[in-house]
């Protein structure tokens, strides 16, 4: 499944069918997932009606792959579920030359869940707060009595700690939930807190419920990329390399600026997070939280020049508690090509390769940014998709494309225009479909 040296070159050039081919050839894909592609039949009606409420239809979305990242020695081909345009592209790219430079290393810190129980009208906050406490393993063994399948699974509650903030008493329960998200095991957990505490602490229950900021799924990827894939030249390397470097400082003190960075951000993490069937809401809230740690919101990453070692080095942490179980991740026949094409990860390795895409993403971006502009690459792939809105074949597209850079409106109408001068210039018919 995780094969490390397939060729991936020109695997953005091949046709869908094409690239299904690939993943076939180098079995990347489980049985199962090959009869859903066969049968054209990704999420069923029926099924999508059991995933939520009031279905009538199903909404599909581009389903891409963003091929050889290179993680903790380990090669990945990774799902992309996203609508917008040069998001995939900007990954392949980063991620080819970032496995050139060595690959990312992925360090993932903890991974438990923190729910909580908030109480108010509480009457002698500092004594319930002790009383809470000198009960903590009743108190843990009680929410663990609330969920015995994940105790029996080898994870359940751990801790409990406690606060006083304003009118508030706010209990924590940390749990390790293993491969499930765990907001339905925290939730369960919590609620069943509820009675006990309150007996304990006198008050009333306002809340129990999940924190979706998840400071105890802390993941960190870094890379370390080689200067000479910046420019071939190079003086305009090191130039490069400053200016991402000062990007990523802009991000550390402009708001303005941190908010758009982060974006980038999780144009990668969202796309593969959807791809896995993941809660993208929860990784978002979380993520941005945490962007927000010491008071100000920063950028999420950064990236350092240095000038004497003549190396660029990025790292990126954040909070990303996936789950490989529960939800609709067993539901959705395109999920489980996901999690297939990924070699069937834990939650934990799923959570270091979208953390290491979120890294990647980010990497182009700078790149494109300090350097060519962000535009070019998006008006290549712009122009691509006009071409062939206007009706361009195979044979056309380059063509149409390569004029349609050069054109001072670079539109629809254009594209057509392009295109009939061609078919006339060849002889053809010029009329378009
Ligand atoms: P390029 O240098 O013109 O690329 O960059 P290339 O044509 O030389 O191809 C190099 C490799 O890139 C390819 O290798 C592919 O891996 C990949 P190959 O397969 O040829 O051996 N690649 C593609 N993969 C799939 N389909 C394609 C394709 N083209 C190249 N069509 C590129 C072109 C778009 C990669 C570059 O300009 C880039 O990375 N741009 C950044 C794009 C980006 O970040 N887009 C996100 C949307 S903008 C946004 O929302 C975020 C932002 O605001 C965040 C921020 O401000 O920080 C920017």
């Amino acid at each position: 499944m995780k094969n490390n040296n397939i060729s991936w070159s020109g695997f953005s050039k091949k046709t869908p069918a094409e690239r299904t081919a690939h993943l076939q050839k180098h079995e990347l894909l489980s049985k199962a997932s090959q009869q859903s592609l066969n049968t054209q039949e990704m999420l069923s009606l029926d099924r999508a009606d059991q995933i939520t409420e009031n279905v009538f239809s199903r909404l599909a979305l581009p389903f891409s792959l963003a091929p050889d990242f290179l993680i903790n020695g380990q090669t990945y081909q990774v799902p992309f579920v996203t609508e917008e345009p040069s998001v995939v592209a900007a990954a392949s790219f980063a991620a080819q030359i970032i496995k050139r430079s060595g690959g990312f290393t992925v360090q993932v810190h903890n991974r438990q869940m923190i729910s909580q129980l908030v109480l108010y009208d509480v009457p002698d906050k500092e004594k319930a707060k002790k009383a809470i406490l000198a009960e903590k393993s009743r108190l843990l063994s009680l929410a663990n009595q609330a969920y015995p399948s994940i105790v029996k699974r080898g994870g359940g509650a751990c801790d409990l700690s406690a606060e006083i903030k304003d009118d508030f008493l706010i209990l924590y329960l940390i749990a390790d939930t293993k491969e499930a998200m765990g907001a339905n095991i925290m939730n369960t957990m919590t609620e069943a807190l509820a009675a006990p505490i309150e007996d304990l602490a006198g008050g009333q229950t306002l809340m129990a419920v999940l924190s979706n900021y998840a400071t105890q799924a802390l993941v960190t990827a870094e890379c370390e990329v080689k200067l000479h894939f910046l420019s071939r030249n190079k003086e305009q390397a090191q130039v490069f390399a400053r200016k991402i470097a000062l990007a990523s400082q802009l991000a550390q003190i402009d708001v303005y600026r941190a908010s758009t960075h982060n974006k980038g951000i999780f144009n990668g993490i969202d796309a593969v997070v959807l791809a896995a069937g993941n809660d993208w809401r929860a990784i978002e809230a979380g993520g941005h939280t945490y962007a927000c740690k010491d008071g100000q919101y920063r950028g999420l990453s950064t990236w350092t020049y240095d000038a004497g070692n003549n190396s660029l080095k990025g790292s990126l942490t954040l909070p990303m508690p996936t789950a490989t179980k529960g939800g609709s991740i067993g539901l959705n026949p395109s999920v489980r090509l996901a999690h297939d094409l990924l070699g069937k990860p834990s939650a934990q390795e799923l959570a270091g390769i979208i953390t290491a895409v979120g890294l990647a993403q980010n990497f182009a971006a700078l790149k494109a940014l300090t350097s060519t502009g962000i535009q070019a690459g998006h008006m290549k792939l712009q122009a691509k998709s006009l071409a062939l809105s206007a009706g361009a074949s195979e044979d056309e597209t380059a063509p149409v494309v390569s004029q349609l850079l050069k054109a001072r409106h670079m539109n629809l109408e254009t594209a057509e225009s392009i295109l009939r001068m061609l078919r006339k210039q060849q002889g053809q018919d010029s009329s378009l479909e």
